[in-house]
C-alpha cells in the first residue's frame, strides 16, 4: 500500500475548541501579538513545539504505575538507566529535569569566561548557557544549511574547514565541541554519519572532547538510513548507536525522541567529570538516581525509547513533514526543503519581500497563521536570535517560521487544515505588516517581548 498510515489507533482523546478569526483577532492582540503569551485552548492546532507534547502510548501509562517514588535507589532510575544504556554507549548517565538543565551542569562545569565553544548551531538554551558561564558560542554550520532552497541531504552538517580553521585559532581555548542532531535551529535538518565521523577526527586531533546534543536522535538516524547509502540495511538502533560512538557526551532532552512529557540527561565517559557533574545535580536537581524528576518520568522515558526507534513510527513522522512541505511548494510558499524531520520551516524572508527583517517577516506570519486559522508557530529568526551580547540588533542570518509536530497528535485532516490555512493566507500576503518590540527582556527575548503591529 503507498498511504502511509498513523501506525496507532487513538485511545484517549482531548477536545480542541473551535474559535472564530474575530476571537482570534483579539486574544491576539491582548497576547500583545507573542503567541507564546497564549492560553492553549484558544489554539487550534498548537505547533508551538514539539517538546514535551508527545501522546505517551498505553505501554507508557501503563509503565508509569510501576514508578518507584524512592528518594535513592530507585528500580525505575535501573530502568531509565538501562534504557539509556541499551541505545547510547556511554558509561555514566544523570537524570536531569528537562535538556537545558544537562546544558546548564555541563557548561558550568567545563565552560567559563574567555572559552569558545562551535557548533553545527546552537540551540538558544545551549548558547544561552555558553553565553551565561561567559563564553562565546559560535556556529559553524555548512554553507548549505544556511540556503533554504538547497537540496542537500544533510544541511545540519558542521563545516569541517572552518571547524579546523576555528580550533587553529581557538583550539586551546575550546573545552568541547558540540553537534546538534537534528540541527534544530537551522531547520530540523539531520547530520551525516560521515559528518559526525569527520568532526570526532577533529576534535580527537585537537583532544577535545565532543558532545552531541542528542534530542532527536531518533530522526537523524532515520535520515542516514534513508540517505546515507552505506547504511540502509542497518537497524536504527545499531545507527544510533554507531552516531553516538563518536562522541564523549550528549546532553538529550527526552521531552523529544524520548516520547515524554518532561525528562532529559547528561551522559559522560569521563568518570571524573561524571563525579562533578553528579554533585552539581545534587545542587540544583535532586539525588543522582532522580535528578529532577519523579520515578515515573523515568519509567516513562525507558518505554518511550523503546518505541521511539520503530521504523514504522519514523516513516509516520518523516512523512508528515514531507507531506506539508510538498503541499506548501505547490502553492509557492518557500519553505526549508528538503523537510526536516520534526518540523516544517517556512521562509519567511523570501515569502514576505515587502518586511525588512528588522521588521519580522517571521512573527508577522506567525501571528497571521493564528488569525487565520488558529494555529500557532514560532518565529525563528531575528526575534530569536537577532539580539547581540552587546544589545544591538542585527538581521539573523534567516527568518524562518516553525511548524513543530507534537509526536503522534495530530492526523492527516490536521495536515490538510494547516495546507487549506496557507491557502487562505497566500491570498491576503501582500497586507501582512511587520512589527516592532515594545519590551523586551535581558535575554530569551522571543519567549516575553510584546510587539506591536506597524
Ligand atoms: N537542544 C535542542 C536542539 C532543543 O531543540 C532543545 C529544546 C533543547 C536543547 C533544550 O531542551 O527544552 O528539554 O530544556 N527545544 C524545544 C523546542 C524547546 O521547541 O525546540 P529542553
Amino acid at each position: 500500500m503507498k498511504t502511509i498510515i498513523e501506525p496507532f489507533r487513538i485511545k484517549v482523546v482531548e477536545p480542541i475548541r473551535l474559535s472564530t478569526r474575530e476571537e482570534r483577532k483579539s486574544l491576539l492582540a491582548e497576547a500583545n501579538y507573542n503567541p507564546f503569551m497564549l492560553e492553549s485552548e484558544d489554539v487550534i492546532i498548537d505547533l508551538l513545539t514539539d517538546s514535551g507534547t508527545s501522546a505517551m502510548s498505553a505501554a507508557q501509562w501503563s509503565a508509569i504505575m510501576q514508578g518507584d517514588e524512592s528518594y535513592a535507589g530507585s528500580p525505575s532510575y535501573q530502568r531509565f538507566k538501562k534504557a539509556v544504556k541499551d541505545l547510547l554507549p556511554f558509561e555514566h548517565v544523570i537524570p536531569t529535569h528537562q535538556g537545558r538543565a544537562a546544558e546548564h551542569i555541563l557548561f558550568s562545569l567545563i565552560s567559563g569566561e574567555g572559552k569558545h565553544i562551535p557548533s553545527n548551531t546552537h540551540f538558544d538554551t545551549t548558547r544561552s548557557n555558553i553565553e551565561e558561564s561567559g563564553a562565546t558560542a559560535h556556529d559553524l554550520v555548512i554553507p548549505e544549511g544556511l540556503d533554504p532552497a538547497d537540496l542537500h541531504p544533510f544541511k545540519g552538517n558542521m563545516d569541517t574547514d572552518r571547524l579546523r580553521e576555528f580550533l587553529a585559532i581557538h583550539g586551546s581555548e575550546t573545552p568541547c565541541i558540540m553537534l546538534t542532531i537534528t540541527n534544530n535551529a537551522g531547520g530540523g535538518q539531520p547530520v551525516s554519519m560521515a559528518n559526525i565521523a569527520a568532526v570526532s577526527e577533529l576534535a580527537k586531533e585537537f583532544d577535545i572532547p565532543l558532545y552531541i546534543d542528542g534530542c532527536r536522535f531518533a530522526e537523524n538516524a532515520f535520515f542516514i538510513k534513508l540517505r546515507e547509502a552505506e547504511y540502509q540495511n542497518w537497524t536504527v538502533p545499531d545507527i544510533v548507536h554507531k552516531m553516538f560512538s563518536y562522541a564523549d557526551g550528549m546532553t538529550m532532552s527526552a521531552k523529544k525522541d524520548a516520547f515524554a512529557n518532561i525528562g532529559g540527561w547528561l551522559a559522560v565517559n569521563d568518570a571524573q567529570l561524571a563525579e562533578r557533574a553528579r554533585t552539581r545535580l545534587i545542587q540544583i536537581e535532586g539525588f543522582p538516581t532522580y535528578g529532577g524528576l519523579a520515578g515515573r518520568d523515568l519509567e516513562a522515558i525507558a518505554q518511550g525509547l523503546k518505541e521511539i526507534v520503530d521504523e514504522n513510527y519514523l516513516t509516520y513522522r518523516l512523512r508528515t513533514t514531507a507531506y506539508i512541505v510538498e503541499k506548501l511548494q505547490a502553492l509557492a510558499i518557500p519553505v526549508v526543503q528538503p523537510a526536516g524531520g520534526h518540523a516544517v520551516f517556512v521562509d519567511a524572508r523570501a515569502w514576505l519581500p515587502h518586511i525588512p527583517p528588522l521588521e519580522y517577516p517571521g512573527q508577522s506570519v506567525v501571528c497571521s497563521l493564528y488569525e487565520m486559522g488558529g494555529i500557532r508557530a514560532c518565529e525563528i529568526g531575528t526575534v530569536m536570535f537577532g539580539r547581540q551580547p552587546d544589545g544591538s540588533e542585527q538581521a539573523a542570518p534567516m527568518d524562518l517560521v516553525r511548524l513543530a509536530f507534537p509526536r503522534r497528535v495530530y492526523t492527516q485532516s490536521h495536515a490538510d487544515y494547516i495546507v487549506e490555512v496557507f491557502t487562505e493566507l497566500s491570498a491576503e500576503k501582500e497586507g501582512m505588516r511587520g512589527l516592532r518590540i515594545t519590551k523586551e527582556p535581558a535575554a530569551l527575548r522571543h519567549f516575553t517581548s510584546r510587539f506591536e503591529r506597524l
